[in-house]
This record gives structure tokens, C-alpha cells and sequence, in this order.
């Protein structure tokens, strides 16, 4: 089936696989982050009253990976497209790197936390983590030695979802790119834009797990595939 180039509103959802050419590797691919570490000990809240202390050290690798990381085209292209319609195209992620907001996108909807953020599990405060976080280091407002990765861990809510649901029911066009469909909700997105009418694409390097549910998909590196859509739909005329 092919997709229409113009779209109206477009909901785009980007995985690990949108940040692998810039070096922040991925999950579940061959020498993934989930290959390496158990993610029962370092992403989940059980893991985190185990041993905060690996958990601080963990994120706190990413989180350098992460500074010393550069976006790549499809970061750049995804900025563009949104740069160019900012109230018609919303941009969910289910990473937790800053590449897009550096890449220059001006509204990211960071569904599973953020590198870059700090959450004081005590009383809720959020703030600009530092390079390195300290498990024993206080909460800067109420001075517990509480302080989290503002990550979402497994068993734990998403971020906005109510935000989420609300724009895939107002899309015309939901595009996945960079993820591998192992993951609700995330991985349910396609279904519920396509139950509201949207037509679904998936951009990926290879296909994922949820493929079938999508209209189309094209495989690619992101670097690639991301910069060739985003300039056909800047190229694209509206329908008369
Ligand atoms: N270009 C495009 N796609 C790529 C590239 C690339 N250069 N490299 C890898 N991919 C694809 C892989 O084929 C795979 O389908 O990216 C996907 C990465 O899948 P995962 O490693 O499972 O990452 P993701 O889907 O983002 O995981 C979802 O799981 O562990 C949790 O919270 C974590 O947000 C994460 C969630």
C-alpha cells in the first residue's frame, strides 16, 4: 500500500534505533544494552531499592554516552519537520537521550523519562540532573536522600500518555521509526492511530515485530530512510 505524502497531522514515534548512528547503540539487537546488563537490576524500582548505587552507575555511562553523543540526519530531518508544521506534528519517544531537542526539535514528548533529568522519589521534585548522579547526594527541595534517573522503569506508568492517546486519535499519518514493537504501550500506538483512521508506516532498519499491523514500511539505516521521508513530505504539495 502506498502512503500518501501529505499528511495533516502526523504523529511520529521513535525508538533506539533513531540514536544508533550516533554511537547510543540499542536494546535488543546482537551486542544490545539488554545483552549486557539484566534489566531486572538496573531498570526496574525493585532493582533500584536492591542497589541504587549500580543503578546511578548505570545511567550515569549512559548519560556521558549520551553528552558526548551527536544527533544524526534523522534527527536533524525530524527537527525540520517539525520546525516546519509545530502544531501538526507530534513527536513521541521512547528514548531517553536529548539528540532530537539538540538536533533543533522544539516539542519532544519523552515517554520514558529523561537522561538529562533527576526525580526526587520522595517528594517528586525534578530537576536538571548533573553528569554524574550520587545516590546518597539530597534532594535539592526536600533534602532526602531520595534521588532517581528520571526514568521510567519497567512496571512503572509512561509519561503523558493522555497526551499520547489524544494525538494518535487526531492523526492522519503515524510513523514508527527505530523500534523494535517488543514494548507496550508504545508497541500498541499503530493499532489505536489506525482504529481512528490514520494510515501507519514503519521505518526501521529491519522489520519489527509488530510489521504486520503497518499499511507500509520501508527499511533503511535512519540516517537514510528518515531524511528520504521527511523530504518527500516537505516537498509535498497539499492535496488541492
Ligand atoms: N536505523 C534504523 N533502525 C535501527 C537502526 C538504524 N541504524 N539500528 C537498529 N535499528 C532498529 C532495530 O532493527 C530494532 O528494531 O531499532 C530497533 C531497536 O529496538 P530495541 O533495541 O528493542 O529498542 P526500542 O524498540 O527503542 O525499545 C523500546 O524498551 O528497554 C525498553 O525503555 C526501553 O525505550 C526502550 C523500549
Amino acid at each position: 500500500m502506498t502512503i500518501s505524502t501529505y499528511a495533516e497531522r502526523i504523529v511520529i514515534l521513535t525508538g533506539a534505533g533513531l540514536s544508533a548512528e550516533s554511537g547510543l547503540g540499542t536494546f535488543r539487537d546482537k551486542d544490545g544494552l539488554w545483552t549486557r546488563y539484566d534489566l531486572n537490576e538496573v531498570a526496574t524500582p525493585e532493582g533500584f531499592a536492591r542497589n541504587p548505587v549500580l543503578v546511578h552507575e548505570f545511567y550515569n555511562a549512559r548519560r556521558a554516552n549520551c553528552l558526548d553523543a551527536r544527533p544524526n540526519a534523522a534527527h536533524d530531518a525530524l527537527a525540520r519537520l517539525q520546525h516546519s508544521r509545530p502544531s501538526h506534528v507530534t513527536l513521541i519517544t521512547q528514548n531517553v537521550d536529548d539528540l532530537l531537542e539538540r538536533a533543533g526539535a522544539p516539542a519532544v514528548i519523552h515517554m520514558h523519562g529523561q537522561l538529562t533529568r533527576a526525580l526526587c522519589a520522595a517528594c517528586g521534585y525534578r530537576w536538571n540532573a548533573p553528569r554524574a548522579m550520587d545516590h546518597a547526594a539530597p534532594c535539592p527541595a526536600c533534602n532526602a536522600p531520595a534521588t532517581r534517573p528520571d526514568i521510567v522503569w519497567f512496571g512503572e506508568m509512561p509519561y503523558h500518555m493522555e497526551r499520547i492517546d489524544t494525538a494518535l486519535q487526531a492523526a492522519d499519518l503515524f510513523v514508527a521509526i527505530g523500534t523494535s514493537g517488543n514494548v507496550y504501550p508504545a508497541a500498541g500506538f499503530v493499532q489505536e492511530a489506525a482504529a481512528h483512521g490514520a494510515q501507519t508506516l514503519e521505518l526501521n532498519l529491519e522489520p519489527s515485530a509488530t510489521v504486520s499491523l503497518f499499511d507500509a514500511a520501508r527499511f533503511g539505516r535512519a540516517s537514510r530512510i528518515v531524511a528520504d521521508w521527511v523530504a518527500e513530505i516537505l516537498g509535498a504539495p497539499p492535496p488541492r
